[in-house]
């Protein structure tokens, strides 16, 4: 029987975010039902609802959760009834040429739910990243369900269905981090918090921390960074050549998605070393750069799509290095809300008051 729940949606663009009640369909073959008990908010539901993503309104909000799997259609061997699960927006294909290369991390065919859930008048949503998660109920496809140790904090694992996760692996996965490594991270929010973080756990010896706000600064201190820098009132490049004996770092991360801190992260890099871009820039940001110094500085000029992560290798392993007090990933968690203080917590998010505000159910 489908069923009627809680969500929260974006009707229009620009439109505050509204709660309502929408149509969660059984799960067919391939799908699953999971019971939400805690997503995080992101920058992208803002995009979605700003109608920067696309326009297909009404958007089913949240994609950043854990939850408890409810049901599972047909042929679903991965997840039962009873699981604890990270959502993941990378169920990967195991049929397009990146995964029979051996690389699912860059699926290029991931799936979602094929069905559609809805409002109460048939009208169809489109779930933020295929997931949809401010809801009592989401349907997803079973591969988006990552089990991960059931005495996890669900505010906590949720995160790393996304932005967390994209950060951490922006450092271990992209950038290959290692013992010993200097790293610098420019913007420290959710995002370059997490690559700090996640530095400092695959060993960097040091871990320089760049920000406009003190605030975030402070912050990062606390996530591991051995050193910070206001680029606000101190030249980023000169600050980072200086902490690392007039070289630059090995692995500079750009968690803003600007073209000036990416040619801030380009010039801040060690000889041979490697720039990832884990920001997120809009479709009108250009970039120049005199073409020699491209080629003649060397090194990788990378992106991080969603950290490079392969949720079924990474989330059971972040999440037990967590359990283990060695990943403090519940240092990301600033405050927990209700369903309808969505709108609110945007509010925050565009303040830099909050590295995350995560709705539990
Ligand atoms: N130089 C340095 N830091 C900056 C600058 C700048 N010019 N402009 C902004 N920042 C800092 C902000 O002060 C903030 O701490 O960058 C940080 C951005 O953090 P959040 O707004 O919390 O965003 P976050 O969730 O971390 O995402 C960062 O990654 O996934 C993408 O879409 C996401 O592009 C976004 C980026
Ligand atoms: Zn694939
Ligand atoms: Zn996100």
């Amino acid at each position: 029987m489908p069923q009627q729940v809680k969500a929260v949606i974006a009707r229009a663009k620009g439109a505050p975010v509204e709660v309502t009640t929408i149509v969660v369909p059984d799960p067919g073959p391939g799908e699953a039902v999971v019971r939400i008990q805690a997503c995080g908010v992101c920058h992208t539901d803002l995009h979605y609802r700003e109608g920067g993503i696309n326009d297909e309104f009404p958007f089913l909000l949240g994609h950043e959760a854990a939850g408890i799997v409810e049901s599972v259609g047909e042929g679903v061997t991965e997840v039962e009834p009873g699981d604890f699960v990270v959502l993941n927006w990378r169920a990967v294909c195991g049929q397009c040429r990146a995964c029979k290369r051996g690389r699912p991390q860059y699926c290029f065919a991931t799936h979602n739910a094929k069905q559609k859930m809805t409002l109460l008048d048939g009208t169809e949503l489109s779930p933020a990243l295929g997931i949809g998660a401010f809801a009592e109920k989401t349907l997803v496809a079973a591969g988006q369900c990552t089990k991960v140790d059931p005495a996890a904090e669900p505010a906590v694992a949720g995160l790393l269905g996304c932005g967390v996760m994209a950060g951490l692996g922006a450092a271990i996965n992209t950038g290959n981090v290692g013992r010993g490594d200097s790293v610098a991270v420019i913007g420290c929010g959710g995002v370059g918090g997490a690559a700090v973080m996640g530095s400092r756990l695959a060993g960097a010896s040091k871990v320089i921390a760049v920000d406009i706000d003190d605030r975030k600064l402070e912050t990062a201190r606390k996530l591991g960074a051995t050193h910070t820098v206001n680029s606000r009132t101190t030249d980023a490049v000169e600050a980072i050549r200086e902490l690392t004996g007039g070289n630059g770092a090995d692995v500079v991360v750009e968690a803003v998605g600007r073209p000036e801190t990416y040619k801030q992260a380009f010039y801040a890099r060690d000889l041979a070393g490697t720039v990832v871009l884990v920001g997120v820039p809009t479709p009108e940001m250009t970039l120049e750069l005199p073409l020699l110094d491209v080629f003649g500085r060397g090194g990788a000029l990378k992106s991080s799509w969603y950290g490079d992560c392969l949720p079924s290798r990474d989330f059971p392993m972040l999440i037990d290095l967590y359990r283990q007090g060695r990943l403090d990933l519940g240092a990301f968690v600033t405050e927990t809300i209700e369903l309808d203080q969505v709108e609110q917590a945007f509010e925050r998010m565009h303040h830099g008051d909050v590295l995350r505000s995560v709705v539990v159910l």
